[in-house]
């Protein structure tokens, strides 16, 4: 059986308390702590830049999942790879050719980091298929991007089950996380469907138990 791990996004953290709130996460059981970059640009909302990441990043031992929404993932890379990210993801749509999005993965790598690619709920599986040999991870919005808080997209599921398929035929390595509106029943599905990373913002960080919100995820 596959260990299922679980990626806090610290969008729906309690910035006064964010040291607790990390630490919380830490020894409930996550693996991952997850950034939500927005620019208010690719999105309609800005959430925080490298500098957050900066503060931080070295002060826990959960792994670094950046997932940038922003429309110039080059032009920020440095700043979030000098930062500390592990794992920077970035969206599909932010690019217009598909030799932009070889050239940044690799440039990802290049700085040994871990190189994700997002899609949106609209965008098909089928437009990434030719990047999948070279991910360690795809991310998929099971939201729209920009805000945390909204109701699972259940056409999600299919995704997931897709990459899972292909990732076996393929003998691929790529990590499979979904991000949005997961909570204990939305989990499950995904689970079932082949997911290896939950992100869950306001389920785990509107309870006041985080060990538990994080175990009812999975079990
Ligand atoms: C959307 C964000 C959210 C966040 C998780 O742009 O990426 O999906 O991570 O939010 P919740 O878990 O509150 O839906
Ligand atoms: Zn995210």
């Amino acid at each position: 059986m596959k260990k299922v791990e679980v990626s806090p996004s610290i969008l729906s953290a309690n910035f006064l308390n964010l040291e607790k709130d990390i630490k919380d996460v830490y020894f409930g059981g996550a693996k991952y702590l997850h950034f939500d970059v927005m620019d208010g640009h690719f999105v309609p909302n800005i959430s925080f830049g490298s500098i957050i990441l900066k503060q931080i990043s070295k002060e826990h031992l959960l792994i670094n999942d950046v997932h940038l929404m922003i429309s110039d993932p080059n032009k920020y890379l440095d700043d979030f790879i000098k930062s500390g990210a592990d794992i920077i993801t970035f969206h599909y749509e932010a690019f217009n050719n598909d030799e932009e999005i070889f050239a940044l993965i690799r440039r990802i790598k290049e700085n040994n980091v871990k190189a994700g690619l997002s899609i949106k709920p609209a965008t098909p599986i089928e437009n990434i298929a030719k990047f999948l040999k070279e991910l360690d991870l795809v991310l998929v919005m099971s939201v729209e991007p920009g805000f945390g808080g909204q109701k699972f997209m259940f056409n999600s599921v299919e995704k997931i089950k897709k990459l899972d398929t292909i990732k076996k035929e393929g003998n691929y390595h790529y990590l499979i996380e979904v991000d949005g509106g997961i909570n204990n029943e939305t989990s499950k599905l995904c689970i079932e469907a082949g997911v290896d990373i939950l992100v869950a913002g306001s389920y785990i960080y509107n309870k006041e138990n985080k060990k538990e919100a994080i175990e009812s995820l999975i079990r």
